[in-house]
């Protein structure tokens, strides 16, 4: 795919398409992570003297005008983020007729785009409208890339097209990880459950060395096994599926490592009594909350075999102190390899960001992407819409 550099940016609108779907609670964004990591893209197109004129989403309002998912409570986060000054455009008339105080301005954004049903549809008309408002089309948003709507796949067959700097560096850390990595590869997949993880389990077990399965999968796959695992989150009905992902990565010659020891409590809240149990003896009357030491050494010592980690998913309820220490204790240490340089370690989607920065080591992680859907997808081996569309 064409870079930033390989398009004439001067004098020109830039279309951009950003993923500023950012958590907001009181008014307030909680987390800048989306907004400070499109910096350098608009930072290069305005340096090349271009006109940004962002397209983003925020929240799912399914084609209608919702005030409370509207861009404009995220403008002044995104400004300070930015460092530039963002002249934000209620309508696409406004985008069409741009005031003299919009031309003047450093960084348009255009209200949610969702709010426009062709958004979704990836309606050709709304897509060509969209095309109108611009010369180029730069697309900087891989955590949306697994969506085929207008202004994440259809504009880059309208319009000369791009990637940004955010969706290449996406792209060559997931490249990197998982698509010419360095051997061994090491993943550590947690999570509730398996259902939603199936996929990616599916082809991780054919690319990777060794696979860590934590979190209430876990149970499930111990269950498989024929294992006792009492009232722990487990979804019974998906055995044979782990039975077939087992066989799957017997014959692709992954080694799987589930937990050999498990903490178990009574109650699922945080301090509740608990107790180290071997996998094979959980109580009749306990749940499996966290993955045990003895499971957690041969993660580490799995850590430090390895030249690539790929990590999603906590491997315990982390959220519940204190049964976030196996999460905790396997990121600390993979932190350290990568800090120390013998690692490149990956990690993206839903939680795992959460319980990186939780556990201190998401600044010493390689690579964090910022995506949830899309990083999965990826890992999945599924073809990403809005990358296809770059012609990646
Ligand atoms: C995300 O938050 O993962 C992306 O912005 C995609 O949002 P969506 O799941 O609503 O398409």
């Amino acid at each position: 795919w064409k870079s930033l550099d390989d398009v004439n940016l001067a004098g020109k609108t830039v279309l951009t398409r950003v993923d500023i779907n950012v958590p907001i609670e009181n008014g307030q964004v909680t987390d800048t992570t989306r907004l400070d990591r499109i910096k350098p893209t608009i930072d290069s197109i305005l340096a090349a003297g271009g006109k940004p004129m962002l397209l983003a989403h925020f929240g799912r309002p399914k084609g209608k005008v919702v005030d409370e998912m509207s861009l404009r409570h995220v403008v002044p986060a995104l400004s300070e983020a930015i460092g530039h000054s963002v002249q934000f455009i209620e309508t696409l008339e406004g985008a069409e007729n741009l005031t003299a105080e919009a031309k003047a301005a450093e960084v348009l954004l255009l209200e949610n785009i969702r709010f426009h049903p062709g958004e979704e549809a990836n309606d050709p008309e709304f897509a060509t409208r969209l095309a109108g408002l611009g010369d180029v089309y730069c697309n900087d948003a891989f955590s949306a890339a697994h969506r085929a709507h207008a202004s994440t796949e259809a504009l880059a067959r309208h319009l000369p097209a791009c990637a940004g700097r955010l969706m290449q560096a996406e792209l060559s850390a997931l490249e990197a990880a998982l698509g010419a990595p360095e051997r061994p590869v090491l993943a550590v997949v947690g999570g509730a459950k398996v259902s939603t993880k199936l996929d990616l389990l599916g082809n991780l077990v054919e690319k990777v060395d060794k696979l860590v399965i934590g979190g209430g999968m876990a149970n499930t796959f111990l269950a498989a096994q024929g294992l006792n695992v009492g009232t722990s989150l487990c979804e019974h009905d998906m055995a044979d599926t782990a039975r077939e992902i087992m066989g799957k990565a017997g014959a692709a010659g992954c080694e799987i490592l589930l937990p050999a020891d498990v903490v178990v409590a009574r109650e699922f809240k945080a301090h509740a009594t608990h107790e180290v149990v071997p996998a094979h003896a959980c109580p009749e009357d306990a749940m499996i909350l966290d993955a045990g030491p003895q499971a957690v050494a041969r993660i580490s010592t799995a850590i430090e075999a390895s030249k690539t980690l790929i990590w999603n998913g906590p491997l315990g309820a982390f959220e519940l102190e204190p049964f976030d220490a196996a999460t905790n204790t396997a990121a600390r240490h993979a932190a350290e390899a990568s800090r120390a340089g013998t690692l490149v370690s990956v990690a993206g989607g839903g939680d795992t960001v959460a319980a990186l920065n939780q556990a201190g080591a998401a600044e010493d992680f390689t690579y964090i992407s910022t995506a949830g859907g899309a990083f999965l997808e990826w890992m999945e081996g599924k073809t990403l819409p809005g990358v296809a569309a770059l012609g990646g």
